[in-house]
């Protein structure tokens, strides 16, 4: 058996974000940005609502079907191109659940047990869990693999995911002596993988999390936007002129790292410019930037989502185009299991 290292196979992104209500500067710096940046660098790059994750845990029906909208409008508005890249909805490639079943046969229990998502999402009430809860990596190693996606960009908290893909697709590759899937890279870069809550520098920003101070959401409005900064919490010191002097200094770091990412800046350099401030002064100029970086997406998603006709065609489209990658390859993959008819 021989991993199938990434390299042998066409570069290609692959990343998703679950349509389960609202997006936060988490899922901003930490993903969406990303993948505009890594489209206009030129890469072919597949992005999906993964409405079938979603569904994991309970969601209301016709909240679903406006918050697999709005995400869509806030790939778009975040600059995601769908002339340039593909932009669709899970359920609308039925490959992705087609794949998963084979995998859920590839995967163990015992991987699956040791998820930290898996751990922290069904908590004590393990038996209530939904299996499809349980069974979520499986899908989401589909996603990446039904395109033999060489690179998928993340926040830090799905890096554990990533590395399932990478054991599914070595257990399947060696279980039926093939090199088929390719060895998944994470792309976890930049200096905001990991958003923490503004109430507490050692929990993440999270659209769950029951505080709505704790985050910043992409439809937040400006003076929503600059108060939760202001009344961020922090130290009573001033900034530092390195970055290892942030590093006691939980809630500081976070709001350094949100600013050093929305100026594509190291932390260094922030620093350089910044340090011997206090947050006094600090705060305002974050808050300043977050307004102007922000304000312009909201205002486009609320465009975008007056008209959701539009938004349904761009996805039925990037859906055709996503089929194209995904028929063939689980064809493949059914061929080598010894599927017949596929
Ligand atoms: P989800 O929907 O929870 O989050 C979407 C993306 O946003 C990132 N993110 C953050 N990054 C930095 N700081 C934060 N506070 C923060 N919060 C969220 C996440 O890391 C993620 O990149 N399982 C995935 C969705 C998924 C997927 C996939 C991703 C399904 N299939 C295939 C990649 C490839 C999830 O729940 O992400």
């Amino acid at each position: 058996m021989t991993d199938a290292p990434a390299s042998q196979f066409t570069p290609r992104v692959f990343s998703g974000i679950q349509p389960s209500g609202g997006l936060t500067l988490g899922n901003y710096l930490g993903a969406l940005k990303r993948f505009s940046e890594m489209q206009d660098e030129g890469r072919e790059c597949i992005y999906c609502m993964v409405d079938l994750h979603a569904i994991t845990v309970w969601q209301d029906p016709d909240k679903l079907r406006h918050n697999t909208r709005e995400l869509a409008a806030g790939f778009i508005a975040s600059g995601v191109d769908p002339e340039k890249s593909i932009l669709f909805n899970q359920s609308a490639v039925p490959e992705h659940a087609q794949l998963a079943w084979i995998f859920n046969t590839v995967a163990r229990m015992g991987w699956m047990q040791r998820m930290t998502q898996w751990k922290d999402k069904a908590g004590k009430n393990a038996e209530k869990a939904s299996l499809g809860l349980f069974a979520y990596p499986a899908l989401m190693a589909a996603d990446i693999l039904v395109y033999h996606a060489t690179h998928v960009p993340v926040g830090e908290d799905q890096k554990q995911h990533i590395e399932l893909t990478r054991d599914v697709a070595a257990k399947f590759n060696h279980d039926y002596g093939v090199d088929f899937f390719p060895m998944t890279e994470p792309v976890i870069e930049g200096a905001a993988t990991r958003v923490m809550s503004l109430r507490d520098g050692s929990k993440k920003m999270s659209k769950s999390d029951p505080s709505d101070a704790s985050r910043i959401n992409l439809t937040d409005d400006a003076d929503t936007i600059a108060k939760k900064i202001r009344k961020a919490k922090t130290d009573p010191d001033a900034l530092p002129s390195e970055a290892k002097g942030l590093e006691d200094r939980p809630e500081a770091r976070n709001l350094v790292n949100i600013y050093a990412a929305f100026t594509n800046q190291s932390v260094d350099q922030v620093l350089a410019e910044v340090g011997g401030k206090q947050f006094g002064e600090f705060k305002p100029m974050l808050a300043d930037l977050a307004v102007a970086k922000l304000s312009p997406i909201s205002t486009e998603m609320a465009r975008l989502l007056n008209d959701t006709t539009e938004i349904d065609r761009v996805l039925a489209r990037g859906a055709a185009q996503a089929r194209e990658i995904t028929v063939p390859i689980l064809k493949k993959t059914y061929e080598i299991v010894g599927l017949v008819g596929a």
